[in-house]
C-alpha cells in the first residue's frame, strides 16, 4: 500500500516522520524520496537484522534518516534520547516482513524447516519452543484459541503435551507434522490450521497485541496538531485493537446537557480520516498476494481540551 502510505501519512514535506516498523525500509525509502531535504525520518525495528538492513538501505540520506534497533513500545524513550518533542506522522506496518517469513532460521514459516523460534528480537527472551515445551495443556489451548481462533485448539494442545514427553518440540517441521497428525493430511485443512497456530504462537511470543496498544498510544502523545497516525494491520486481532484505540481517541463527550458539565472524561484527540478501512487495489493484490490481507486505518490529530457540549 505504498501509494496510500505516502498520500495518507505526509502532511508536511519538511516534517519529522516515524516508521515504527521499518523492516526492509521499503516504505521508509519512498517516504524519504517524497520529503524535502529538510525533513527527517526516525525508524525502529525490534529485529536487529531488519534494523541493520534498513540502516544500509537509507545510508544515502545521511543523518536525515535515523534507524534504531528498538521495540516501538519504547518510542517515548527513543524520541527523548533524540531530543525530539513532536513528530509530523507515524506509520505502523504491523506483523512480520517477507524477509522474516522466508528465512527458515527465524522459525516463522510452517512450510520451511527451522528452529521453532518466532521472536522478532532473538536477542531478548527465549525461543517459542521453550514455552511450547513447558506450558500446560490449558495454557497452550488458551493461546491457540485467543490468538489463532483455532477450532482444534484443545486437541492440538493435548497432542503437544503427549508427544513432547517423549521428544521436545524444537522445530517448525515437528510442529507442522504434529498438526497434520491431529487434523489429517488434507493440505488445505492442515495448511490453514498451521497458519492459525503459528500466528497464535507469534502473537503470544512477541506480546504483539499489548505492543500495538502501547505503541499506538505513545505515538498519539507525540503527534503534532494536524499530523497523522497510519496503521496497516494484517489480521482481525490486530485490526480490532487499532480500531478500538483510534475510536477511543476520537470519542467525544456524550454527557447529557442536563449534567451541566462533562462527567465521562472524554477528551478527543482527533478523528478517523476514513470511516472504513482502506484496502490494497486489485492490481497490488495480483502482484503481491501477501498484500491481500492488508487493511489501513488513518487517524488525524486535533487536540482540543474538551468536547463537552459538542454532541
Ligand atoms: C510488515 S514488516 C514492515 C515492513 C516495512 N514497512 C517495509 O516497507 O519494509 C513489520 C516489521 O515490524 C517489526 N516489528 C514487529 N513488532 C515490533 C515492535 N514491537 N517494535 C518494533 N518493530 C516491530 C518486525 O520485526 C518487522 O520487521
Amino acid at each position: 500500500m505504498a501509494d496510500e502510505v505516502l498520500r495518507e501519512l505526509i502532511t508536511d514535506l519538511d516534517g519529522i516522520y516515524f516508521d515504527a516498523t521499518i523492516g526492509n525500509a521499503g516504505h521508509a525509502e519512498l517516504i524519504m524520496n517524497r520529503l524535502s531535504p529538510n525533513a527527517k525520518l526516525v525508524g525502529s525495528d525490534s529485529d536487529p537484522e531488519a534494523a541493520a538492513l534498513a540502516v544500509r538501505r537509507l545510508a544515502a540520506f545521511g543523518e536525515r534518516a535515523i534507524v534504531v534497533h528498538a521495540d516501538y513500545r519504547e518510542l517515548a524513550k527513543i524520541f527523548e534520547d533524540l531530543g525530539i518533542e513532536k513528530i509530523n506522522g507515524a506509520l505502523f506496518d504491523l506483523g512480520l516482513s517477507s524477509l522474516q517469513l522466508d528465512n527458515p532460521r527465524r522459525g516463522f514459516a510452517y512450510r520451511l524447516d527451522g528452529p521453532l523460534d518466532l521472536r522478532f528480537d532473538p536477542t531478548r527472551g527465549q525461543p517459542t519452543s521453550d514455552w511450547v515445551n513447558s506450558a500446560s495443556e490449558e495454557e497452550l489451548a488458551g493461546i491457540f484459541k485467543r490468538f489463532g481462533e483455532e477450532p482444534n485448539a484443545r486437541r492440538i494442545a493435548r497432542r503437544i503435551v503427549k508427544l513432547r514427553a517423549a521428544q521436545p518440540i524444537e522445530t517448525t517441521t515437528q510442529l507442522r507434522d504434529l498438526i497434520i497428525s491431529v487434523v489429517g493430511p488434507n493440505g488445505r485443512i492442515w495448511g490453514r490450521t498451521a497458519a492459525r497456530i503459528f500466528q497464535a504462537l507469534r502473537v503470544h511470543s512477541n506480546s504483539e497485541l499489548d505492543a500495538i496498544a502501547m505503541g499506538l498510544t505513545s505515538a498519539l502523545d507525540l503527534l503534532s496538531e494536524g499530523s497523522r497516525l497510519v496503521v496497516i494491520a494484517y489480521h482481525s486481532l490486530e485490526d480490532r485493537i487499532v480500531k478500538t484505540i483510534m475510536r477511543e481517541a476520537a470519542r467525544k463527550c456524550d454527557c447529557p446537557r442536563i449534567y451541566g458539565q462533562c462527567r465521562c472524561g472524554a477528551s478527543p484527540r482527533g478523528h478517523l480520516v476514513h470511516k472504513r478501512v482502506l484496502r490494497p487495489t486489485e492490481a497490488e493484490c495480483a502482484a503481491n498476494p501477501r498484500a491481500q490481507a492488508a487493511r489501513m486505518r488513518v487517524f488525524e490529530v486535533h487536540i482540543s481540551e474538551s468536547s463537552w457540549g459538542t454532541k
